[in-house]
């Protein structure tokens, strides 16, 4: 029970790391290659591309990413020096199935993560693991179809029952997958590719292949659900879904009902995998967009046994939404962000708009729909580093975006009664960008000497935000400098 008016003594403050994003080592210690490990860097005017196997001469950026492979020890001792209490990251499929669809697990992939465990203890962090972020092993693709064939939920049940129970004293809080709604986002090939391995045509007529995914990965976050719940039932097994906020363009009532059709798609995942069953309002939807989604029977009955215990989320931006189909958007962020741009909020230099009173919002909506603990699991500003003569790192915009962020949160828990797990912010050490694959597009406390072709020396560095951020957990959150 949370007591109104404070944060918890137990907040978990820290941040969020991916493993195809920081942890490179491709290849090492019998790891196969995922989806992750074929995707190039994007460029000017280009988005990454996916290849179908890895090609000599290509730079891909997940295959070394920032080495924290190796580099882990001293990478946990800089968050433990900030008072890190949580680190949110990523088991990699196939570091423990290395094609996916082993009898047994890999040894050697067990081991790394018992490793960073370890470490992770003795610094007192406590892990929070997602176990698929973006990462499906390649081989699932090649041979199946990726997730849009049922046979996957076999394998990936394998996998959780492997990791579930041999970290089964080292690991409490689980999150089953990362942001499955950006499949809803089917018209950007690269997040249906990252969702779920599968390429959609881009005029794309009828979704139930979009569904069909969709369905596979409820199905198997549930199966995770109930199979953690059994391996130790003092396990925490959270949904994740990428929240942005969106905000009707005037009091036109028509625009207020295509913002409700924005939260609707928005809280579609979240209700399946809180709730437990399919949503009237998206039945309606297949209905009206002749769509048809393959169930057996039992399915219903293990979404209803695998509803999650907390609602984590990732929060960076809003959206103004039109019902004028005239009303178009401008800026960078065109194939994220829909509708018409918002007067009242500024955008970062890749075009996503900065909205602090947005995650207040966020935090009512979410806590208000399922009256289960919420969790800020992804939260940051992406931006351009300088690295002063004298090696310091002034990122002042991104301390002011996290001051204002955590500003509103302590609201949201003080003044409106949310029951809030933590803050986990994004790449608190900079690493690959998901959706550019550069190094430039940094979110971290912490600099890492790479660009965005992968050269540099790998070194680390305190940024400002480092001193800053230190100071905000040893308060608890009271001292926002
Ligand atoms: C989240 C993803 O949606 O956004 C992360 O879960 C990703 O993997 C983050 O890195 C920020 O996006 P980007 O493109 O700036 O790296």
């Amino acid at each position: 029970m949370i007591e109104v008016g404070m944060l918890p003594n137990d907040f978990l403050w820290g941040g969020a790391i991916a493993a195809h994003q920081c942890e490179g080592a491709y290849r090492e210690g019998g790891k196969g290659l995922t989806i992750a490990d074929v995707l190039t860097a994007a460029g000017y005017n280009r988005d990454r591309e996916i290849h179908d196997d890895v090609h000599e001469g290509v730079y891909y950026p997940s295959h070394n990413a920032i080495d924290f492979y190796h580099r882990y020890q001293e990478d946990i001792a800089l968050f433990a020096e900030m008072g890190f209490k949580c680190l949110r990251l990523s088991i990699s499929w196939a570091r423990i199935f290395p094609e996916g669809d082993e009898e047994q697990p890999n040894e050697q992939g067990l081991a790394f993560y018992d490793r960073l465990f370890d470490c992770m203890h003795e610094h007192g962090i406590e892990p929070v693991v997602t176990l698929l972020h973006n990462d499906t092993p390649l081989g699932l693709v090649k041979k199946y179809g990726g997730w849009s064939n049922r046979r996957v939920l076999e394998f990936f049940e394998r996998y959780c029952v492997a990791v579930m129970t041999h970290f089964k004293d080292k690991v409490r809080y689980w999150i089953t997958f990362n942001e499955i709604n950006n499949m809803l986002k089917y018209e950007f090939q690269l997040l249906t590719w990252v969702s779920g391995g599968v390429i959609l045509p881009e005029n794309l007529e009828n979704q139930s292949a979009v569904f069909q995914v969709m369905h596979h990965q409820f199905l198997a976050s549930a199966r995770a659900v109930i199979l953690g719940h059994a391996i130790n039932p003092n396990f925490q097994m959270g949904c994740m879904t990428g929240f942005i906020m969106n905000y009707p363009a005037t009091c036109n009532p028509d625009d207020t009902i295509e913002s409700n059709k924005t939260y609707k798609r928005l809280y579609f995942c979240s209700d399946v995998q809180s709730r437990g069953y399919y949503p009237s309002y998206m039945l309606a939807y297949w209905r009206d967009n002749d769509i048809k989604v393959e169930m057996e029977p039992g399915d219903e009955e293990i979404l209803r046994a695998g509803t999650v215990d907390y609602v984590a989320f990732s929060y960076y931006m809003s959206e103004t939404v039109s019902a004028d189909p005239e009303a178009t958007s401008s800026g960078a962020a065109q194939k994220i962000l829909k509708g018409i741009d918002n007067p009242y909020l500024e955008r970062s230099e890749w075009g996503w708009t900065i909205d602090p009173v947005g995650l207040r919002i966020a935090l009512n909506k979410l806590y208000g729909r399922y009256q289960k603990p919420v969790f800020i699991v992804e939260c940051g500003l992406g931006a351009h580093d300088t690295v002063d003569t004298d090696g310091a790192i002034h990122d002042s915009y991104r301390i002011d975006y996290l001051r204002k962020h955590i500003s509103e949160l302590k609201k949201a828990v003080y003044e409106d009664g949310v029951d809030l797990m933590g803050f986990a912010s994004w790449g608190p050490i900079d690493l690959v960008s998901a959706s550019t694959g550069e190094m430039s597009k940094r979110y971290g406390y912490i600099y890492v000497d790479l660009d965005d072709e992968g050269k540099g020396t790998g070194n680390r560095y305190k940024k400002d935000s480092f001193y800053w951020y230190k100071q905000v957990i040893a308060s608890n959150g009271e001292d926002l400098g």
